[in-house]
């Protein structure tokens, strides 16, 4: 069964604001590797090694960190709108390197989801276009699907009212799509793939399914949603061919150059990225991301915090369930507390208090 896919990854990711100044959403470090990586994998897992990724702004940014897509075993082609064309629209301008049929990604979601069970799904219920659902705990928030028992999809809700509430199951921006489907998607103004195509499909009597994608889900848009997303790959909750660079000692990635002293602790599940320094007198862990090259003082605690490369910490400092961008300087003694997020690039005076 040949397919395709086009992952969709020219949004602005306000939500993950400030980590999207620094860079673009499809490439964030999850566990210091590009989040694309993930997604790049799981269809290679399932065969599908044709890729077109449909860009809109900072196309350059994620061309430098994928390339040709030959590390990650795939064929990457890139496509780039000029103005944002929503997320129909991307597809839609992926649709001259397109033919047949199409996996389609949102280029946050990671998941570890049988993509070849959902091709599988389309061709028996001679589906032509079939979206993957999640269940959500408060759908009043989302876009529901409601769907049959042999998963035809009968009407799309856009966060109802509770008495209107029928389902829990949402689109989890994973599809499959006949290409030539695509003609229908005007290419001159932005349109929205849930919003505006979905619904035009079904109103026309085109066959669309749902089906329950299980395993692992989680849109990683948001802070929080990006940390716990990390925390749940360390903790082994996320199946996938994607492994943290380095060694695998006591439950902690090793990055290569790394230097920890031997009077430093380290927790498992970490990772600690290449060319780390660790002082005496540092704990880090459990569930603590260390990028390339950061620098921990001594006496400095690191717990359920996620930092990103070239990070200094001060001695002293205390980072929990945290954030922290990319050549940050956080002096010594600095107490930052949960949910903290920092800039790529922020400078945190000593003994500054942060978030309490
Ligand atoms: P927020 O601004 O935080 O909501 O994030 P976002 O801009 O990524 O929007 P959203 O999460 O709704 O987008 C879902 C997926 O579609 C993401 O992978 C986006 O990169 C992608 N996307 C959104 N808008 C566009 C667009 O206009 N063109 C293309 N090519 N992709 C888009």
């Amino acid at each position: 069964m040949d397919a395709q896919a086009v992952i969709l990854v020219g949004g602005q990711g306000t939500r993950l604001r400030p980590l999207t100044h620094a860079r673009p959403k499809p490439i964030v470090p999850l566990l210091n590797r590009p989040f694309l990586h993930y997604q790049l994998a799981l269809l290679r897992q399932h065969g599908v090694t044709d890729i077109i990724l449909s860009c809109s702004h900072r196309v350059d940014d994620i061309r430098a960190a994928l390339g040709s897509g030959a590390d990650a075993g795939v064929r990457l082609r890139y496509v780039a709108e000029s103005e944002p064309l929503g997320t129909a629209g991307g597809v839609r301008n992926a649709a001259d390197l397109a033919s047949g049929r199409l996996v389609v990604l949102n280029g946050d979601v990671l998941t570890d989801a049988d993509v070849g069970a959902v091709l599988r799904f389309h061709e028996t219920r001679g589906s032509r276009t079939t979206i993957g659902l999640t269940p959500v705990d408060d759908p009043t928030q989302y876009g529901l699907v409601e769907a049959d028992a042999r998963g035809a999809i009968r009407r799309f809700l856009e966060k109802p009212k509770p008495h209107e509430i029928t389902t829990n199951m949402v689109n989890a921006g994973v599809y499959v799509i006949e290409a030539e489907l695509l003609r229908r998607i005007p290419a001159d103004r932005p349109v929205s793939i849930e919003r505006e195509f979905f619904p035009a499909l079904l109103a026309d009597g085109v066959p669309c399914f749902g089906v329950p994608l299980g395993g692992y889900w989680r849109d990683i848009g948001s802070p929080s949603a990006y940390r716990e997303a990390q925390l749940d790959l360390l903790r082994g909750r996320v199946a996938t061919q994607v492994t943290p660079a380095g060694t695998l000692r006591d439950g902690c990635w090793i990055g290569a150059g790394a230097r920890i002293d031997a009077g430093a602790v380290l927790r498992g599940p970490a990772v600690i990225g290449t060319d780390v320094r660790v002082q005496a007198g540092a704990r880090l862990g459990p569930l603590t991301v260390i990028g390339d090259g950061a620098r921990i003082a001594r006496g400095a605690r690191i717990e359920g915090a996620i930092l990103w490369e070239r990070v200094e910490v001060g001695e002293g400092a205390v980072l929990r369930d945290c954030i922290v961008g990319a050549h940050a300087v956080i002096g010594a003694h600095v107490d930052a507390a949960p949910g903290v997020v920092l800039e790529a690039g922020a400078v945190v005076p000593d003994h500054t208090r942060l978030g309490r």
